[in-house]
């Protein structure tokens, strides 16, 4: 049932009042005013403002008018609070729908996970937590607050790894995040304003958290076809970039796998510094590159402090860590370090401490460990593909780390391919979680299942495509 008018203005007013518009100990407008704004007569309002001053929110004073009132409105607030008022104001708005119902998933005992893009727990490398722990935990902690940038040594240990990778800084150019999404939300808290415009790449995970969504600044998608299709005029002439960023994942792209070529990669740079735009590199997957040396970083390539280098342990060794770095110029990263501090004192120094030890004598073999058998998971999954999707769909070729980006030919109704497949006990990573025009593609992962479970799970969300007859149903409402 409707609510009615007097309720709504209520309602309405209760909310101003909530969210500042109207503060406590201000004079409400005059009832003529609130006439206009609801467009009902005189007499609504009076009744409206006798129900909020029986509540106590608001007070009359004698031949001044009526005030939201300084006393009494805590008390309304505690006797009456709707939390759910807050949270709709919040600007911190709630993850997306298919983001909700994975993490409410994602724990349900036996489901397989078609999509998560995690190590699955029997690649992550327990053991060595168990002996870096016993062996050097007890007599070399300190388990106190670490520097603004973070542990020295780990700062130490993450400059040689990057060097290996062709990266050249100095310990004070590097900070320890709370994992790569950390850096994320500092480079938003610290470097974006409004007026910034934000280019992501799309299909990108950017879109999958909100981080940069909710400072409320421009989003420009430009697909990785249109970036490689006009490589040399990939930003507009006469559009305003100041206070802009490019983000990109630029070797072994979430979701796509994607990675750009060298010189794709040196255009990109060129043009942006030409802009005057920073990049924010995000290179958390490629160490995990499977054959031959890996491609070289924008970082490498850049000869102008004009990358911001994200790094993590989180896809190579384990999220639980929450171990990640950025690298860039020495005064971004001492504000973004301050900023670090104020969030939360830094990352746990008990990972901070085994990460430095992990890097300094696990990781390199580890890593040629893990790609072997991310590998050979990648050739179960694409045969597991070839034998049952290659009719109604495509993917690219996979050159590491964990996911296999599939398109379907033709259009689908994935919402209700997700439902379907939960209820056989299959959780899958649709496209739009990665960008709202993706609804045609899915984001499969071989790093996570259960190795014996991806050929008879692929099978069962073909035969749930074909029973339902799901393919081709929108096609000509949504292509
Ligand atoms: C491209 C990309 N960047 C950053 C992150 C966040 O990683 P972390 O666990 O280090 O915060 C992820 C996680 O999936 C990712 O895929």
């Amino acid at each position: 049932m409707e609510k009615p008018i007097y309720q709504k203005i209520i309602d309405d007013m209760l909310r101003d009042i909530n969210n500042g518009q109207l503060e406590v100990g201000m004079k409400i407008p005059s009832q003529r005013a609130l006439t206009q704004k609801y467009g009902v007569n005189r007499s609504t309002i009076v009744h409206v403002i006798d129900i909020l001053k029986s509540y106590g929110v608001l007070e009359s004073k004698e031949r001044k008018g009526i005030y939201v009132s300084k006393n009494k409105w805590n008390e309304y607030v505690s006797n009456n609070l709707n939390w759910q008022d807050y949270i709709g104001n919040s600007i911190n708005q709630n993850n997306q729908y298919y983001i909700r119902e994975i993490n409410r998933c994602e724990f349900i005992p036996d489901i397989v996970r078609l999509g998560t893009g995690e190590l699955s727990a029997e690649l992550i490398p327990n053991d060595a937590f168990h002996e870096i722990i016993s062996k050097d935990l007890s007599r070399q902690l300190t388990s106190n607050y670490e520097a603004p940038k973070g542990n020295i040594q780990l700062r130490q240990q993450v400059k040689e790894l990057v060097k290996k990778r062709g990266i050249e800084c100095s310990v004070e150019e590097v900070c320890i995040t709370s994992g790569a999404l950390q850096g994320l939300k500092l480079i938003a808290d610290g470097l974006l304003i409004p007026k910034s415009k934000i280019i992501v790449e799309t299909p990108s995970y950017i879109n999958s958290i909100r981080t940069w969504h909710k400072i409320h600044s421009k989003m420009i998608p430009l697909s990785v076809d249109y970036i490689r299709n006009n490589i040399h005029a990939i930003f507009k002439e006469d559009e305003d970039y100041s206070n802009s960023i490019f983000y990109c994942n630029p070797t072994l792209h979430n979701p796509t796998s994607h990675t750009y070529t060298l010189k794709e990669k040196e255009q990109i740079l060129e043009q942006c510094k030409a802009k005057g735009i920073p990049v924010v590199e995000d290179d958390i997957y490629s160490e995990l590159w499977f054959e031959g040396s890996i491609p070289k970083s924008m970082k490498e390539l850049d000869t102008s402090h004009n990358v911001l280098y994200l790094g993590s342990l989180s896809k190579t060794v384990s999220p639980g860590l929450r171990i990640g770095w950025l690298i860039g110029n020495e005064r971004v990263i001492n504000h973004l370090a301050d900023l670090k501090m104020q969030n939360d004192y830094g990352a746990s120094s008990i990972s901070q401490f085994i990460a430095t030890k992990w890097l300094a004598h696990y990781h390199e073999t580890h890593i040629e460990d893990i790609k072997r058998n991310l590998k050979r998971r990648k050739d179960m999954m694409e045969d597991a593909l070839t034998e049952a999707f290659s009719d109604i769909g495509r993917w690219s070729k996979v050159e590491g780390s964990f996911y296999i980006w599939f398109r379907f030919n033709e259009s689908i109704d994935l919402k209700r391919l997700f439902k379907l497949a939960l209820e056989e006990g299959l959780l899958i990573h649709p496209g739009e979680i990665y960008s709202e025009k993706e609804k045609h593609s899915l984001r499969f992962s071989y790093s996570y299942i259960d190795e014996h479970d991806i050929k008879e799970s692929i099978y069962k969300l073909r035969t749930i495509i074909d029973k339902e007859n799901l393919l081709n149903k929108r096609k000509s409402s949504d292509s």
